[in-house]
């Protein structure tokens, strides 16, 4: 046996603020089959990660909710677990920025930073809003592009002409958040300068990623190094920086400090030391990350700790984005689909077997095709693979007393060919080509049904009980090799797999031992197939309709319609007059909690929080659109605050919550209608 190999793997943080979605997924699930390869091969590995909770956008949408930071992110972390927990995604430790750890590694960082001379300041113009009292992020400030004349554009770049600029050169600049024009003020900023380490990051660079990577980053080391703006100014959520009145770390600064904050907390946790982990020189690390964050994981990040003195990553493995149907994701299209929304409709095993298909390990981007996704789990997960274990289990148990023989000449042929192919899948795994595994396990899979054709064991049974058993004793032992290589792909469908021999422990070794002469467990559903169906439920409650489309729906109208799904387009009411329309107040609310209606098949009970109105209940009758009325839970909706009360048989509602969609055609999907800006009344 090779040495056990002390191995740490992250992902990347995934951002508080947002939900996770099939995107975030390319990178957790292909790094959870990589971490648990790695455990199966006896190798002491740590899969470490975090909730990325710092900067303007958590703070801004707390604002908004009107709740603290810490309690949003609190609550993130519970949603962002239980989709990764539901995805068979399995960390060791599942962490936060805004820990104890982190502060005192940031600090640390910061201070051997100075120490280095890596620190320098710099006053430069910004854009400041007064009625806001901050100075303004690129993203929270639109303009007119000072190149091609665009409106709306935001302050680091054109949608329209591509170009890049500094925010003060938009012409008419506004607060995204208020509306009110912006002032140019003097800001002092600090950096942390990377030109004195351009040679050491030039040679450091091209082993430490794959070449089109690291060429890619090597371009900018014709030139000086840039230094990297490290601060925000106040109100900024984040660690104050030392030695400072208003300054934070750039969200940027502590996130990858957080790998090892996260690390430290499970070390802190399991007894052990930190120092035998990350600075161990036998431990291997390793960054997993899409290719949006290159500069930060092979630049800065290397930078940072050199300048600390802590261990550098082994490696960067970088991946590329997620497109469905061969398109970025869309949510007018219904394609740009949350972790829950997939799980609502479809079952985990099905995603993970797909990127498990279609990941080879390089930075290409990823194809999920859904119509390929439908067709390649049922007919190679469920009709090659699961197809051994459930016709020749069936059998077995129905016809056979359920017990296993022993192997024949022929039946050992058959599994020392899926046993010949171990160290070449494990190969693969190690390449992160999951692809090539995937390919493997097929073709195998094609020789055990062949073998099982050729035996025509449905004709031998009522014949030859032995031979038969003798037959079903091979296709079994076959498939229990390559539910063995699943298990990092498909760890709950190897789970029952391992039940149904009645094992307790599958690890690599396992591939060697063969069941023979006992008894099989009870045969349990594997995988089963999908159906299009479920993808088209899915698309359509991912779907989000733009909300100025004029499809605004009372929603009383919205249920009403609901079950004419013949009509197209509803006919419309008659006409009102502004004046009625004026009666109207409507509001912004947030989705405290939502949930179904105990004998209601149409309502769903919401609790809205509604700033300064406080907390509001609401009926509303779309449960028929909502098959997981939690998942509206947190989405800011626009509803009618100055609505007499109505006292239902469930309870009173206290005003109407606006939907936008066409209920009466396709699928009938509505979706709350949600603000696109901030503030309160909106009439
Ligand atoms: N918070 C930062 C990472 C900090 S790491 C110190 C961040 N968060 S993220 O939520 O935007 O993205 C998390 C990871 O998911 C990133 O590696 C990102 O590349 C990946 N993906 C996000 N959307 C993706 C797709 N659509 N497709 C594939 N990967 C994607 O970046
Ligand atoms: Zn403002």
């Amino acid at each position: 046996m090779e040495e056990k190999r002390k191995i740490i793997v992250t992902s990347a943080l995934p951002y508080a603020n947002g939900d996770i979605h099939l995107g975030h997924l390319v990178e957790y699930l292909q790094t959870d089959f990589w971490v648990r390869f790695q455990k199966m091969r006896g190798n002491d590995c740590l899969y470490v990660c975090a909730d990325d909770t710092h900067g303007t956008p958590v703070m801004i949408r707390a604002r908004k909710e009107g709740v603290s930071p810490e309690d949003l992110i609190a609550r993130m972390h519970g949603i962002h677990l239980k989709d990764f927990t539901d995805f068979q995604v399995s960390f060791d430790s599942y962490y936060t920025t805004n820990s104890p750890e982190n502060k005192e590694f940031s600090e640390e960082f910061y201070a051997a930073m100075e120490k280095s001379g890596g620190i320098t300041r710099r006053t430069a113009p910004q854009l400041y809003c007064e009625h806001c009292k901050m100075f303004l992020p690129d993203r929270f400030v639109k303009g007119t592009c000072p190149k091609c004349g665009a409106a709306g554009q935001y302050g680091d770049s054109c949608d329209k002409c591509g170009s890049t600029y500094a925010a003060e050169e938009l012409a008419e600049p506004v607060c995204t958040t208020c509306g009110s024009k912006p002032v140019v003020k003097d800001e002092e900023h600090l950096y942390f300068e990377l030109e004195p380490q351009h040679d050491y990051l030039a040679e450091w660079i091209p082993g430490h990623t794959t070449s089109d990577v690291s060429n890619k980053l090597l371009e900018w080391f014709a030139e000086p190094l840039r230094g990297w703006c490290i601060s925000r100014s106040a109100p900024y959520f984040g660690f104050r920086i030392p030695g400072t009145e208003d300054k934070y770390f750039y969200v940027w600064v502590d996130a990858p400090i957080g790998y090892l904050a996260s690390l430290k907390h499970w070390c802190g946790e399991h007894g052990e030391k930190f120092e035998d982990w990350w600075q161990n020189p036998k431990a291997e690390r390793y960054h997993f990350i899409g290719k949006d964050i290159i500069r930060f994981h092979c630049l800065f990040w290397p930078g940072m700790l050199h300048a600390a003195g802590y261990a550098q990553p082994d490696k960067v493995f970088v991946h590329g984005f997620l497109t469905v149907n061969g398109e970025k994701m869309s949510k007018s299209k219904g394609t740009f689909i949350n972790a829950r929304t997939y799980l609502d409709n479809l079952p985990a095993a099905a995603l993970r077997y797909y990127y498990a298909a279609k990941l080879g390990g390089t930075a290409d981007d990823m194809d999920l095709n859904l119509e390929d996704f439908v067709q390649r789990v049922n007919s190679d997960l469920v009709g090659k693979i699961t197809n051994i274990a459930s016709r020749g289990g069936q059998m077995l148990q129905k016809k056979l007393g359920g017990r296993l023989g022993t192997l024949d000449a022929e039946g050992r042929e058959l599994l020392e060919k899926c046993r010949a192919a171990s160290e070449t899948i494990a190969k693969f795994y190690e390449e992160r080509r999951f692809n090539q595994v995937v390919v493997e396990v097929c073709r195998l899979a094609d020789a055990a049904n062949a073998y099982f054709d050729r035996k025509e064991p449905w004709k031998t049974v009522k014949t030859d009980a032995e031979a038969t058993r003798t037959t079903l004793t091979a296709a079994l032992n076959a498939f229990r090799t390559l539910a063995i290589y699943l298990k990092p792909i498909l760890p709950v469908y190897a789970e029952k797999a391992m039940k149904l021999f009645g094992e307790t422990e599958w690890t690599w070794q396992s591939l060697s031992s063969a069941k023979e002469d006992c008894a099989l467990g009870e045969y349990e559903y594997l995988a089963s197939r999908i159906e299009t169906k479920q993808v088209e439920a899915m698309v359509a409650s991912a779907m989000v309709k733009p909300a100025d489309s004029g499809e605004v729906a009372h929603e009383s109208r919205a249920s009403k319609n609901k079950s004419s799904a013949a009509s197209a387009s509803p006919a419309l009411k008659e006409e009102i007059a502004f004046a009625d329309f004026e009666k109207l107040d409507l509001r912004i609310g947030v989705v405290e909690s939502c949930e179904t209606v105990p004998k209601s098949s149409k309502l769903l009970k919401f609790t809205l929080d509604a700033g300064s109105l406080g907390k509001r209940t609401i009926f509303s009758g779309i449960r028929a659109s909502y098959p997981d009325p939690a998942a509206l839970v947190g989405k800011e909706v626009v509803f009618v605050a100055n609505l007499a009360p109505r006292k239902m048989s469930v309870g009173v509602s206290e005003g109407m919550i606006l939907y936008a969609g066409e209920p009466g055609s396709t699928g009938g999907a509505v979706s709350p209608l949600a603000p696109a800006g901030a503030g309160t009344p909106v009439t």
